[in-house]
């Protein structure tokens, strides 16, 4: 059996993970929101105020700490006063899949979903086609006090208090949907944008620019160049993980063979590099950090399930998507120096769910087990780890077999693994330098890799109690078992 060693040393915290890390998005796309989250007060679908009762409660349960929304592509084409009042103009949703929606889902059912979930509402705010007296006025109506125009409306519409709103992103994929602009343009767009994007109801709002996408480390020089920390708080990064590579046939969600499989992973794992370059060439320019990283969009990418919409991006979700989640949230804790939020794409019925809903019925995904196993790393110190981990060389793909993350919080060490062999299992052994570990508790999710949560038999993949260890002193001695995510309290 092949063993890796993990060495961390609780004393040594190194960063915060923020808790926005385990973030989610929400775009007008297929059925995320419409006959997704949002069904309508009239629905027999039990919800509040339109939103689905069971949606609330299951994200509840992985503490959702902030959704994005409207887009996305959508949200360059998006126009807020549309969607408020009582009469709402239509629009056409020209990105994904030609349909006329109702504007019924708007800012007010935004806020106050984000109010019931009770996280941080993300807005992605429209510079391609919009324009920068829409975006402030946007704002005023969102976060004013007191009875400016854009406020009176807001209280018009029966909300009379304000909104907090934290995170504000400026346009979104400007390079591409968002305008094919070019870095420099961009830049210049974004300060005129972001000098008006005024928040009256918290000065710290973070504005967030349009990053890079993937490997386009050119963008990321560019924007630090020509963005400073005033009017700056962060870079977005999207990244995908596509089977293939290839964009006109990305692979099934459900059938892969071991190639697929382990293309995926090497794929997947591509972000801890793209991250570190990106992070690299932001240190020369920002070397306080001030500056973030946010990855709002990121997970696995897959063709279309057949007899389904293809501008809706519905796809299921397989222990496969259970180790990509678990791979990029290590990633995303070991990088939590310069990654302040990450956000899975998209949070129901849209690529890598966790929630796939079907007329009144729901599905968490293997996916969403992830994030509940997850938790305990929102918001705790990530401490210092090094780490001798096999190679795993498959299908012509080198990839490391075990990845891992270590964080500490109210005198626990939570130590969260996952194991990317199809086939082996491997002996970790996980030594803490700070002293003798006197317990240790461990959940587990491991079922065959094509496995996954379907309507009809909605809990194949699940988490259970996980015991496979022995303690030795002050090193923790684990078996684990093929293509698994395993996650650990240690005391
Ligand atoms: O998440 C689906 C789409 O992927 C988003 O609208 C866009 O930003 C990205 O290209």
């Amino acid at each position: 059996m092949k063993t890796a060693y993990i060495k961390y040393d609780n004393n040594k915290p190194i960063s915060h993970i923020n808790k926005e890390i385990y973030g989610h998005f929400s775009e007008h796309l297929g059925r995320c929101i419409y006959n997704g989250i949002f069904v309508g007060k009239d629905s027999e679908i039990p919800n509040t105020n339109g939103i689905r009762n069971d949606i609330i409660e299951a994200l509840k349960e992985i503490k959702t700490p902030v959704l994005r929304w409207p887009g996305g592509c959508f949200a360059d084409e998006y126009h807020w006063q549309d969607g408020i009042g009582k009469d709402r103009k239509p629009i056409l949703n020209t990105n994904w899949g030609g349909v006329v929606e109702d504007n019924s889902f708007g800012t007010d059912e935004f806020f106050n979903l984000c109010e019931m979930l009770e996280c941080e509402p993300y807005l992605a705010g429209n510079l391609a086609s919009g324009t920068v007296r829409e975006l402030a006025s946007w704002l005023e109506y969102i976060t004013h006090w007191g009875d400016s125009p854009m406020a009176l409306k807001r209280k018009e519409n029966g909300r009379l208090e304000p909104w907090k709103l934290k995170y504000l992103g400026i346009g979104n994929e400007n390079w591409g949907c968002g305008g094919n602009m070019r870095a420099e343009t961009y830049a210049d767009e974004y300060r005129r944008y972001a000098t008006f994007a005024k928040n009256y109801n918290n000065s710290d709002m973070i504005k967030v620019a349009c990053g890079p996408n993937a490997d386009d480390y050119g963008w990321t020089e560019t924007l630090m160049q020509n963005l400073k920390p005033w009017h700056t708080g962060a870079l977005s990064l999207h990244y995908y993980t596509v089977p293939t590579g290839n964009w006109d046939k990305k692979g099934a969600a459900l059938s892969f063979d071991d190639k697929e499989y382990y293309q995926t992973i090497a794929s997947t794992m591509f972000m801890d590099e793209i991250i570190s370059k990106h992070s690299a060439i932001m240190d020369k320019y920002d070397r306080d950090n001030n500056i973030r990283l946010i990855v709002d969009e990121w997970g696995c990418w897959y063709d279309v399930e057949e007899g389904t919409n293809p501008g809706f991006l519905y796809q299921q979700n397989t222990m496969r998507d259970a180790i990509v989640a678990g791979i990029n949230l290590n990633i995303f804790n070991n990088h939590s120096k310069r990654v302040m939020m990450a956000n899975l794409a998209q949070v129901v019925n849209v690529l890598q769910a966790v929630i796939l809903t079907d007329g009144d019925s729901m599905v968490k995904t293997p996916t969403w087990h992830v994030f509940k196993m997850y938790l305990d790393h929102q918001d705790a110190e990530l401490v210092r780890t090094s780490c001798a981990v096999p190679m795993l060389d498959e299908e012509g793909k080198t990839i490391p077999m075990v990845t891992s993350s270590v964080s500490v919080k109210e005198g626990k060490t939570f130590v969260t693994l996952t194991n990317c062999s199809l086939s082996e299992e491997c002996e970790v052994l996980l030594d803490s330098e700070s002293g003798i570990i006197n317990e240790a508790t461990g959940e587990i999710i491991c079922t065959d890799i094509t496995e996954f949560n379907d309507f009809d038999e909605p809990e194949k993949v699940f988490i259970k109690s996980f015991n496979d260890f022995k303690i030795n002193s002050n090193k923790l001695i684990v078996k684990l078992p093929a293509h698994s995510v395993v996650s650990l309290r240690i005391k």
